[in-house]
């Protein structure tokens, strides 16, 4: 059992929760009769749980002298589980409410605590899953008495994965209604180790950078008002030790299961203590909460590592592999697929893509991706979202011939859809105008000339819905885009009233989310890629509903490293879009060798985005090769454990990561030289992650002990140009 409940364990505790997980505990202490859920442990497995005199009860200025003369300054001094608005504690808040009078404090205190064995669904919003055997949750039922608001702290370890989740449920047991004003997800207070922030920032086709500021008295904070989880900032955070490696320090990590707008940060308080806290952001958020309604939250994912960035890395992969990516393609290889995008972008037709499928197809390229510009009259961005029709002018002799006609060349059809947009320029619109997100009478701000569509509205998501579902049905469509290319503006809509205008952003996620479940279900075997102007929205919400996310429309192998790493420190390298483009590059003007772009590629589902016809006779008599390439090494680059070796963002010459097979028999290792330095010699890199007693043989037929590769580490030879790669493969020999 990994949740354990202590009564009474020490004096002014009345009961302790210890959930515990392979390496990891996590405690929780309530204290007084009232009820305070305090928090008291997060970190390294313990032998005991002696806390008495850590919990420094009685230093609290609110002890058994003084009850009621300070109870403010103890609320404001307490490590709280789910620090509650306007009852003393001035840090940053998880709960805060409006009641019909108007006010805003709210004080949940403990009642009872339940154990469940597996881990209940949230609904309507993607969560992790687990069987009973690999996971038990923990519910502390809080109650605000006085407003009758009942507050479920929920509590899920698992165990063999050192990842807690967390999420809340509010429930109005009063007779009135009662507006959230904020409900974050999860809270951490703890002593400040001289913490470091790591967050991933970005901005359109430069996603995901790693950045780290140290963490001051001062908020940090990463946060989406962009009404998707967003290029920009990240629902990602963690805290760092000083000097944190791959292999050392320590980190709190929390990754937030939401594709909306979010908010986390941690600073230091006026006592030097931490608080850490994510959820969806309370700006312009507002939930109506009737007489015997609920509010679920989403979940936190959870983890800490005392072994450094890497051990906290391989723990997000394995868990979201194992415990969220539901689809039938997690464990497969993908197809290799050519996606017309940056070979024609709007100006293609059905000869053009047959011309592509057919030299595709002879080289080994498993299955073709028409991309944005099949439907309605559109030939550039300006029109025709939501008339999902196909454009039988460029798609001569209808879809089904076209689908059928690729399907004959041996290869899978793909398709790009944008559901959850609407162009002014359309026939919907001109319909339906009011199903647009908008305010009346103010003029909407266009993005890429486009509008959103009002997925709160049961009636837009069933239409959206059917349209893309009937193009599903006419053709044997094995893959879909599924893109979003703009962010949200003129938060208005015209089904919800005043009162509820505050809920338009979270109920357009889980209208959002309605789509994508309802798809899967009527399509079980359809493999989903989510995009959003590239990787806008690559969250574990996306990752619920599809295996794999495009990750950037930087498609640069160089631009790519920084993207790649960063995305990669939290996700499993067979969720992240990749593939080989076109030189000079679209995005930065770069050119760099088709080798290069290959080996970078392969890091991801791999794929091709270029006029295969037009390229260089060079560059396509190499296509074979990595198509052999990718058949070779996915499992490996799929199912394994990550290392990051050296970082290019970080020592501005060049970039090494690798996958070990999770036997320690086999690993791959890709070597990025971005610079070429005169004179310079061979470089050694320094292997992780292998057994080190295990007899490694690299390609070059030379044989190494894995602790060799390890500490003394490997030689690659000098190298002359920039932009230069090289793969490593090592196998254990009749290991
Ligand atoms: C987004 C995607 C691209 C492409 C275009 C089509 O930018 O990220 O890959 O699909 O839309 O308009």
């Amino acid at each position: 059992m990994n949740i354990r409940h202590f009564d009474k364990p020490f004096e002014d505790v009345t009961d302790m929760f210890v959930l515990s997980t392979k390496n990891t505990d996590y405690c929780i202490g309530i204290i007084y009769d009232e009820g305070y859920v305090s928090h008291v442990y997060y970190g390294k497995k313990l032998s005991g749980y002696n806390f008495e005199r850590l919990m420094r009860i009685n230093e609290y200025p609110f002890g058994k002298a003084g009850k009621e003369r300070e109870r403010c300054s103890f609320h404001d001094m307490l490590s709280h589980e789910y620090p509650s608005h306007g009852i003393g504690d001035y840090r940053e808040d998880c709960l805060s409410v409006e009641t019909a009078a108007g006010n805003c404090a709210v004080l949940p205190l403990y009642e009872s605590y339940e154990v469940i064995e597996g881990k209940p669904g949230i609904t309507g919003l993607p969560a992790s899953f687990g069987s009973n055997d690999e996971v038990s949750t923990l519910v502390l039922h809080c109650t605000d008495r006085m407003l009758d608001l009942h507050v479920d702290l929920i509590y899920s370890a698992f165990y063999d994965n050192d990842v807690i989740t967390r999420s809340v449920r509010i429930t109005n047991k009063a007779d009135e209604h009662i507006f959230i004003k904020k409900v974050y997800s999860a809270c951490l207070d703890m002593d400040n180790k001289k913490f470091e922030v790591l967050s991933l920032h970005g901005s359109w086709a430069r996603e995901r950078h790693i950045e780290k500021v140290d963490l001051t008295h001062n908020k940090t904070i990463v946060e989406s008002v962009r009404g998707e989880s967003s290029h920009q900032d990240h629902p990602f955070l963690a805290l760092v030790t000083p000097n944190i490696s791959q292999e050392t320090g320590e980190v709190y990590a929390m990754n937030f299961v939401y594709s909306g707008n979010f908010r986390a940060g941690a600073f230091v308080d006026q006592f030097d203590s931490v608080r850490m806290f994510m959820g969806i952001s309370p700006e312009d958020f507002k939930w109506k909460l009737l007489p015997g309604e609920s509010f679920e939250s989403p979940e936190v994912v959870m983890t800490y590592s005392d072994c450094g960035l890497g051990r906290m890395t391989r723990t997000f992969h394995d868990f979201y592999r194992q415990h969220l990516i539901r689809s039938p393609y997690l464990h497969a290889k993908r197809p290799i697929l050519i996606n017309n995008w940056e070979a024609t972008y709007f100006d293609f037709d059905t000869d053009k893509l047959l011309d592509i499928a057919r030299r595709a197809s002879e080289l080994g390229i498993e299955m073709l991706v028409m991309d944005d510009g099949w439907f309605g009259k559109r030939n550039d961005d300006s029109c025709s979202l939501g008339d999902w029709k196909v454009n039988e002018d460029k798609i001569k002799g209808g879809l089904k011939h076209l689908v059928d006609e690729v399907n004959k060349l041996g290869m899978k059809f793909g398709i790009w859809f944008e559901p959850e947009m609407i162009s002014p320029d359309s026939d919907l619109y001109r319909e339906h105008p009011d199903w647009a997100i908008h305010i009346e009478g103010r003029e909407g701000i266009r993005s890429r000339n486009q509008f959103v569509l009002d997925l709160s509205r049961k009636d837009v998501c069933d239409y959206t819905y059917e349209q893309v579902a009937s193009v599903l049905r006419s053709a044997n469509i094995e893959y879909v885009k599924w893109d979003m290319n703009r962010q949200l503006t003129d938060i208005g809509s015209s089904f919800l009233p005043a009162d509820r205008m505050g809920e338009l952003y979270h109920r357009y996620v889980l209208g959002m989310y309605s789509l994508q479940a309802r798809l899967l279900e009527e399509f079980p075997n359809l493999l989903l890629e989510n995009c959003s102007g590239g990787g806008g929205r690559f969250d574990p919400g996306m990752l619920y509903y599809s295996p794999q996310i495009w990750c950037s429309d930087d498609t640069d192998a160089i631009e790519r490293l920084s993207i790649q790493e960063g995305t990669a420190i939290v996700y499993p390298l067979s969720c992240m879009g990749a593939h080989v483009s076109d030189c000079p590059n679209h995005a930065v003007g770069r050119t760099t060798p088709f080798e290069t772009r290959g080996h970078v590629a392969l890091a991801g589902t791999f794929g091709y985005e270029l006029d295969i016809t037009k390229i260089s006779k060079e560059d396509v008599d190499m296509i074979p090769g990595q198509v052999k390439m990718y058949h070779q090494y996915n499992d490996l680059v799929r199912e394994g454990d990550y290392y990051r070796i050296a970082s290019y963002s970080e020592n501005h010459l060049y970039d090494c990561y690798g996958v070990v097979s999770k036997d320690k028999k086999e690993a791959l290792f890709t070597y990025v030289q971005v610079m070429g330095r005169v004179n310079y010699k061979g470089r050694r890199i320094y292997l992780q992650g292998l057994d080190p007693l295990s007899e490694y043989t690299v390609d070059d037929g030379e044989t190494y002990t894995g602790d060799v590769l390890m500490n003394a580490g490997l030689l690659i030879p000098e190298i002359s140009g920039d932009f230069k790669s090289r793969l490593i493969h090592l196998e254990v020999k009749n290991g």
